[in-house]
C-alpha cells in the first residue's frame, strides 16, 4: 500500500515536473549464495525488485559475465521485445506474470557445464538502472558401476567406472576390512568435450577372513552428494588352490626329483660298468699278450732242452763206448796178469823143483 502511495506521489511529482529520485527507493537483489543446479535440469536465477512492485515502463536484461558480457535474455518496450540472446535460443524464459510483483528472475533450461558463471540482471527505466548479480554453479552426477575383471594373482580384479561428473569427483573404495584392498588403487580421470569427467578405478581384492561388501563411492563436492555401487565377494570367487592340486604338485615334484636321481644313478652305474668292461678287456688283452710271450718262451726252452738232451745223449753214447773199451782193456790186462802168474809159477817150479 505504502509503495503504491509513494508511486502515486512520485507520478504526481513527475507530472508536476518535480524532480523525483525514485531509484533511491528501489533496490534489486540477486542471490547471495551461488545457485547450484544439476546438468540437464532447469534453473531459476533469482532477481527481485524491492519493494515488490512492477513498474509501468521497465526493461530487463540478463547478461553473463565473460568475454563480451554475453546477452542471455532481453525484455524491452513493454514486452514487444522478449528475446533470448544468441546461443540461448529456446533455453531462456522470464516470469512475465510475476513482473507485477517485481520478480524478474530468469529461467534457464537444460543447463550445461558451460553455463557456470556470474549472471547480471539489469532493470532499467527512463530515469535509472539497477543491477544485481547471481552466480550459477553447475554440477553433474552419474551412476556408478563395478565390473568384476576376474582373477588377478591371488585376488580378484575389480573396476569401478562412472561417466558424466562435474566438477572433478572424488573416488573411494570402501571395504569392511581395509586390509583386503590391495594398496594399488589406480584411478584415472578424463574430461570430455562437454567438460564432464569420467572416472575409472582399478583395485585388486585379496581374500580375507571376512569378505563383506566392497563399495566404490564417487562424491560430488559441490552438491555434497555421492553415488555408489557395492559388490559382495564371497570366498568362492577367489582363485583357490585345491588341496588335490597342491598334493598333485607336491607328488609331481617328488616324482621328478626321484626320476632325476634314478637317471643320474643309472648314468653313473653305466659309466662305471663300461669303465669296468674296458679295464677287463684291457686286462684280457694283456693276458693274451703275456700268454703269447710265455708260449714263445716255452718254445725256446723246449728247443734248448731238446738240443741239450741230444748233446747229453751223444755224450753218453761216447762215454759208454769209452767204458766198453776201458773194460776190454781191463780184461786184456787181467788175462795178461793171469798169464804172467802162470809164467811166474812155472819158473818157481823150475827153480825149486
Ligand atoms: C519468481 O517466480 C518464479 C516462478 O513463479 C519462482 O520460481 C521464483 O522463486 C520467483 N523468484 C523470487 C525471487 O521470488
Amino acid at each position: 500500500m505504502a509503495t503504491r502511495w509513494r508511486l502515486c506521489v512520485c507520478s504526481l511529482g513527475i507530472l508536476l515536473l518535480v524532480p523525483c529520485s525514485l531509484s533511491e527507493e528501489f533496490s534489486l537483489a540477486g542471490s547471495l549464495h551461488p545457485v547450484v543446479e544439476v546438468v540437464g535440469q532447469d534453473v531459476v536465477l533469482p532477481c527481485q525488485l524491492s519493494p515488490q512492485a512492477g513498474l509501468p515502463s521497465m526493461d530487463v536484461q540478463w547478461r553473463k559475465a565473460g568475454p563480451g558480457f554475453i546477452l542471455v535474455h532481453e525484455y524491452m518496450h513493454e514486452g514487444t521485445q522478449d528475446l533470448p540472446g544468441e546461443g540461448y535460443q529456446t533455453r531462456t524464459e522470464l516470469f512475465l506474470q510475476d513482473f507485477s510483483s517485481g520478480n524478474v528472475s530468469l529461467k534457464l533450461k537444460r543447463v550445461q557445464v558451460a553455463d557456470t558463471g556470474t549472471y547480471h540482471c539489469f532493470v532499467r527505466n527512463p530515469q535509472w538502472t539497477l543491477e544485481a548479480t547471481t552466480e550459477l554453479q553447475v554440477a553433474a552426477v552419474a551412476p556408478v558401476f563395478i565390473d568384476v575383471l576376474g582373477p588377478r594373482g591371488q585376488g580378484i580384479g575389480l573396476a569401478c567406472r562412472s561417466a558424466g561428473w562435474f566438477p572433478k569427483p572424488e573416488l573411494q573404495w570402501v571395504g569392511k576390512n581395509w586390509q583386503n584392498l590391495a594398496m594399488e588403487i589406480v584411478t584415472n580421470m578424463t574430461q570430455n568435450v562437454e567438460n564432464l569427467y569420467s572416472v575409472v578405478s582399478h583395485v585388486t581384492v585379496t581374500e580375507g577372513e571376512d569378505n563383506g561388501d566392497i563399495s566404490c563411492i564417487v562424491q560430488n563436492g559441490l552438491l555434497e552428494t555421492e553415488r555408489q555401487s557395492a559388490i559382495h565377494l564371497s570366498g568362492d570367487v577367489f582363485p583357490h588352490v585345491s588341496p588335490w592340486l597342491a598334493a598333485f604338485w607336491v607328488l609331481f615334484t617328488l616324482v621328478l626329483i626321484a626320476a632325476g636321481a634314478c637317471a643320474y644313478a643309472g648314468y653313473t652305474a653305466k659309466q662305471k660298468a663300461s669303465q669296468k668292461k674296458r679295464s677287463k678287456e684291457e686286462s684280457l688283452l694283456n693276458l693274451a699278450n703275456e700268454k703269447k710271450t710265455r708260449e714263445a718262451e716255452c718254445q725256446e726252452l723246449h728247443e734248448t732242452l731238446d738240443a741239450e738232451r741230444k748233446a747229453f745223449e751223444s755224450e753218453r753214447q761216447e762215454l759208454r763206448k769209452t767204458i766198453a773199451s776201458k773194460e776190454k782193456k781191463i780184461k786184456e790186462l787181467e788175462e795178461e796178469r793171469q798169464e804172467l802168474r802162470k809164467t811166474i809159477a812155472s819158473q818157481k817150479k823150475g827153480w825149486f823143483g
